[in-house]
């Protein structure tokens, strides 16, 4: 992938949302290449503040190059979004003036065979965003996709399918694993992705057989959902009164999330609807700014095939 040629996803749109200001502080929750951040750090100048953070070091490595000429203006941080109170507190940060959480898995992470994300690609069967040892709780440190598919048991493959690739030939691609690695272990990303084809009946739809399954299992590999629903209530804390948080999401379980979060918190209070009393702790709440969620043009698709799907919803907080 050519670097330079990186384009971050509904940018402009991000930037009329959050707005960024000379003396604002910014996090920018999955800084990937860097490619947003710029973006903020460019309209906040002379001395606005970004704070990046990505669970994948060789993002980082690459944002530093993009970012230099900004000095000390930004810092990266090699963590979960999930834990950004307990990453920030470790600046001295304690309230923020914008978020942004451009979700999922980078191009860089698509396009390098070794890290085992694509079926396009021929590589080990991989998958983690993160090593684990960027955690500071004590989450488990997360299993390669070849320990999944090798080691689960039928119901849990079904299950993973299912609930995160919303596949429904869940339960025959399963049976398929497992009458394969009975003979042999299932370790490159081809391979699996032959098995899946094997499995399904052909042409029932124009994208890769292989697609909602390789969805499925990146996400259940790097917790992704339960990341987002711990994320955004981390975010809604940190957020000062008028701060702004941007989400972008790539699919409907992501998305869906992000809506329900966002209208439960543009209530006053966040308790289960059935709660005889309040006992919420979010004694703040937020407006949502998008009534329905921004979408990329049809000519920004064209040249950016990946934005297809992106949804940016943006909420206030109050
Ligand atoms: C779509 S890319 C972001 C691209 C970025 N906005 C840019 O302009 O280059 C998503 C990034 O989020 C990171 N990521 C996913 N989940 C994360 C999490 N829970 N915490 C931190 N980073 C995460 C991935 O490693 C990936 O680099």
């Amino acid at each position: 992938m050519d670097r330079q040629q990186h384009i971050p996803v509904l940018c402009d749109e991000v930037l009329d949302f959050l707005k960024p200001q000379p003396d604002g502080v910014y996090v920018d929750g999955t800084v990937g290449l860097g490619g947003h951040s710029y973006a903020i750090l460019k309209a906040s100048a002379p001395d606005g503040y970004v704070i990046g953070i990505d669970l994948d070091p060789d993002a980082l490595a690459i944002a530093k190059e993009k970012l230099h000429t900004f000095g000390d203006r930004h810092c990266l941080i090699n963590g979960n979004f999930a834990e950004m109170p307990v990453l920030l507190k470790e600046c001295s940060i304690y309230a923020v003036d914008g978020v942004l959480l451009d979700l999922g898995v980078s191009s860089l992470q698509l396009d390098t065979p070794h890290r085992g994300f694509s079926f396009n690609h021929p590589g080990p069967l991989d998958m983690r965003m993160g090593s684990g040892h960027e955690l500071n709780t004590n989450q488990e440190i997360p299993p390669t996709a070849m320990q999944v598919v090798n080691h689960s048991s039928m119901d849990t493959l079904v299950d993973i399918f299912k609930r995160y690739g919303e596949e429904r030939f869940a339960r025959r691609i399963a049976a398929r694993i497992l009458e394969t690695r009975q003979q042999i272990p299932i370790t490159t990303t081809t391979h699996f992705a032959e098995i899946v084809k094997s499995a399904v009946p052909q042409k029932t739809s124009k994208i890769h057989p292989a697609t909602r399954v390789f969805q499925a299992l990146r996400i259940h590999v790097n917790r992704e959902l339960e990341n987002l629903e711990i994320g955004l209530d981390a975010v809604i804390s940190l957020l000062k009164p008028g701060g702004r948080l941007c989400v972008i999401a790539f699919h409907s379980l992501e998305d869906r999330i992000v809506k329900r979060r966002f209208q439960m918190c543009a209530k006053t209070c966040i308790c289960p609807p059935k709660s005889p009393v309040c006992i919420c702790e979010h004694k703040s709440s937020l407006q949502i700014l998008t009534k329905r969620p921004i979408v990329p043009d049809a000519s920004v698709v064209q040249h950016n095939p990946r934005a297809r799907s992106a949804k940016l919803r943006v909420a206030r907080k109050l």
